[in-house]
Order: structure tokens, then C-alpha cells, then sequence
């Protein structure tokens, strides 16, 4: 009984646990290849690094406090807004919004549009890929 219990359980994360596809796996290992690179005492990308980045209010590119979190929210589960037009942004958390993080060429697009509206420049590797590593994890 306690058996089935545990395997069924285990099932049950498995199935939250997010999986990226082929293009997106490629994606992050390319991400790490160029991360090592540039810090060669780097092994892995790093959920905690990723959520200082998202969270840290800066001075962005408007001359305004602006973090990840201003257009995203906290809770990556919910609709965000964005500050800049007033739009709606569909969840950015690929638990709750299974379109996000399948195509690398949005991805890419919008890592470096969003990061230049926070940081006022692109990211190197090692912020991109913790901070993807942040998103698509937190629960
Ligand atoms: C000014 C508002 C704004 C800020 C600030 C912002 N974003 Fe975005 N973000 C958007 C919009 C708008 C989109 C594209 C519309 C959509 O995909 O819903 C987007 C899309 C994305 C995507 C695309 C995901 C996918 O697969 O579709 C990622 C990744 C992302 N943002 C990460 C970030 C990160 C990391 C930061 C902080 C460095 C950030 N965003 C800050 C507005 C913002």
C-alpha cells in the first residue's frame, strides 16, 4: 500500500516537473557552453542567482525603478501588465501557460528586449540562463 502511494505520488511531480523541448534544451546548453566561457569557474546555472535578477528593482531604460516583476508579477502563475503599454501579459510561468518556452526565438527575442528595458543592456549567458532556470522552476 505505502508502495503505490509513493509511486503514485512520485508520478504526480513528475508530471508538474517541467520538461523543455529539443530546441529549448539546445538553447540552454548553448547558453552554459558560452556562460563557461566567460567564467570558466561556472557549473551549472543557478535558480536563487535567476531570482535576484528577476526581483532587483534598477533604474531601466525609461529613467524609472523598473524589475522583472514590475510587467511579470511575483507569482508567475498569474496575468502580468505591461507597464509600459497596459497590456495584458499572459502567465510567464510554463506551468501555468504551456506556449511559453517552446519557441527559442521568442525566447531570445524578449530575454534581450526585457533585459535592456531592466539592466539598459542584454545579459550576458550566465544571467540569461539563470534566470530562465529561475521561471521556468518556480512553483
Ligand atoms: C516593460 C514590461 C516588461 C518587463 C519589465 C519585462 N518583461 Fe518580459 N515580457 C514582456 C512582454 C510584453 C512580453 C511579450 C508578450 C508575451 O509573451 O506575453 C514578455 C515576454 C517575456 C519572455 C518570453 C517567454 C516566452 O517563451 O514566451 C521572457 C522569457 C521574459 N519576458 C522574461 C523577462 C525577464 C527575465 C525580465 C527582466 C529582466 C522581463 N521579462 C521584464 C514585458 C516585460
Amino acid at each position: 500500500m505505502i508502495k503505490t502511494l509513493s509511486a503514485l505520488l512520485m508520478s504526480i511531480s513528475l508530471i508538474q516537473a517541467f520538461e523543455l523541448n529539443t530546441q529549448m534544451k539546445k538553447f540552454m546548453d548553448e547558453l552554459l557552453i558560452e556562460a563557461k566561457k566567460q567564467n570558466p569557474n561556472l557549473k551549472e546555472f543557478d535558480y536563487s542567482r535567476g531570482e535576484k535578477i528577476f526581483t532587483t528593482e534598477q533604474v531601466g531604460k525609461k529613467g524609472k525603478k523598473i524589475s522583472c516583476v514590475t510587467c511579470h508579477t511575483a507569482d508567475l502563475s498569474k496575468k502580468g501588465l505591461n507597464e509600459n503599454t497596459n497590456k495584458a501579459i499572459e502567465p510567464l510561468s510554463p506551468l501555468a501557460n504551456p506556449k511559453r518556452f517552446t519557441d527559442t526565438k521568442e525566447v531570445k527575442k524578449w530575454l534581450k528586449r526585457n533585459f535592456n528595458d531592466v539592466y539598459n543592456r542584454e545579459g550576458t549567458a550566465q544571467e540569461q540562463g539563470d534566470v530562465v532556470t529561475y521561471i521556468i522552476n518556480k512553483k
